[in-house]
């Protein structure tokens, strides 16, 4: 039996902001935001969608196309948690109607989150191969105006059912892990923006690749030219961009090409979103998955990072008729539907969306028809609805 992703849905809110526009306003030469970092737009959540409402609107992108009565596990991956106690999780189940059996957490280990999630899931469906989970990983990457990070910040969430028999990629049991108690990135309890060693988390990120990528080598005997894609979390494209030229090096020129072109088709996507912390490398999946060239069975490798730091690397592989369980019309026209905000009406939309709401003061919001936002606290109680 096979265990792994049978659907994967993405939501990111409805504003962003245009590199070219943010580089002039700073000061920047867009090139290095466009072509040093590899950045051309960055999703803006304004007050009215945190984690929790951007988790529920990814799953609604595929609840009802899968039967949600074999859900018994819902795990939630953020370093935007909206309570230092309640799980993000549990105010998702209840938005989903999921049954009071099922069991829900959160996890954090910053960028990792969500890695942590499918693995636990997919133990969890190996033993209980009848019954499903939901993973969602879902971010707010926010380092503050006119800071080297926030190039990188950005707003998403992308949700996955993990199931036996799945649709789009099983997962095997191989994984190679790595950590150390390191500050490359991290968020105080008094801090509403991440701090950063930004050149140090760079550094840290391409070392943990390399371990782990070797070692899973070791441990499985898979070659590098036995992948058919080698994805990664993209904090922003040109990280990932120099995680995938070390994964290369030394490699046939067949090889290269082939790797070279399915990182392009996986960094689609977090080109405009930016980063989305524990998402992250999902979106690069699903961008992989939407804009490359898969075929049956290929196989894909994925590099998870977390500062602070986690890494892991793992490997699936592509189930015939993946397609089928996609829609890349659909997310394109989430990403299209989006406005561009001016660089002084994102600068007020950051500076409001980090104050705490007053209480009993009712937010509105200007999504579409049918997505949930968070409508403010109710004697100090958030408050999820759906338009
Ligand atoms: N044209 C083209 N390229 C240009 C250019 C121009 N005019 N000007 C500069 N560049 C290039 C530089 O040469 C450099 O390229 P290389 O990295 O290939 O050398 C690139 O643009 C960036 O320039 P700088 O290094 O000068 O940029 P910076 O000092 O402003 O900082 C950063 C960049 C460190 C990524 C910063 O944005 C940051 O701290 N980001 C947040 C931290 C982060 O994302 N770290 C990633 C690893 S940690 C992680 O993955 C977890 C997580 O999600 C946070």
């Amino acid at each position: 039996m096979q265990v792994g992703i049978d659907r994967i849905g993405f939501y990111t809110p409805n504003k962003y902001v245009d590199m070219t526009e943010l580089a002039q306003a700073r000061g920047d030469d867009p090139n290095k935001y466009l072509i040093g970092i590899g950045q051309s737009q960055m999703s803006l959540a304004d007050q009215t969608q945190d984690a929790v409402s951007m988790g529920i609107n990814a799953t609604l992108r595929y609840a009802n196309q899968v039967d949600m009565k074999t859900v018994d596990l819902l795990i939630m991956g953020t370093e935007s948690g909206v309570d230092q106690s309640k799980s993000a999780s549990l105010f998702v189940k209840s938005a989903l109607k999921l049954s009071p059996e099922v069991r829900t957490f959160e996890i954090k280990e910053a960028c990792f989150g969500m890695t942590a999630g499918m693995m636990i899931a997919c133990d969890y469906v190996r033993l209980h191969p009848q019954r499903s989970a939901i993973v969602i990983g879902s971010d707010l990457a926010r380092y503050g105006l006119g800071t080297s990070g926030e190039v990188t910040q950005g707003a998403g969430s992308v949700s996955v059912l993990i199931k036996a028999n799945p649709g789009i990629l099983t997962i095997g049991a191989d994984h190679s892990a790595y950590s150390s108690d390191i500050n490359d990135f991290w968020r105080p309890n008094d801090s509403p923006v991440a701090l950063v060693d930004g050149k140090y988390s760079t550094e840290v990120y391409l070392d943990f690749f390399k371990r782990t990528f070797a070692d899973y080598q070791g441990q499985t005997q898979k070659q590098t030219s036995d992948f058919a894609a080698l994805i990664y979390h993209l904090p922003f494209t040109k990280m990932g961009y120099k995680a995938n030229r070390l994964a290369v090096d030394q490699q046939d020129t067949a090889i290269v090409q082939r790797l070279e072109q399915s990182f392009t088709a996986s960094a689609v996507y977090s080109r405009e979103v930016g980063n989305i912390y524990t998402a992250s490398l999902y979106l690069s999946l699903l961008s992989l998955l939407e804009n490359g060239q898969l075929k049956a069975d290929n196989l894909v490798g994925l590099f998870s990072y977390g500062s602070g730091a986690m890494g892991e690397f793992y490997a699936g592989q592509v189930v015939a008729g993946y397609t089928d369980h996609l829609n890349p019309e659909k997310d394109l026209a989430l990403l299209q539907r989006r406005q561009k905000v001016s660089v002084a009406e994102y600068e007020h939309l950051f500076n409001e969306a980090l104050r705490q709401p007053e209480d009993n003061v009712e937010l509105v919001s200007d999504e579409e028809e049918g997505y949930w936002y968070f409508a403010g606290c109710k004697d100090h109680v958030r408050q999820y609805k759906q338009k």
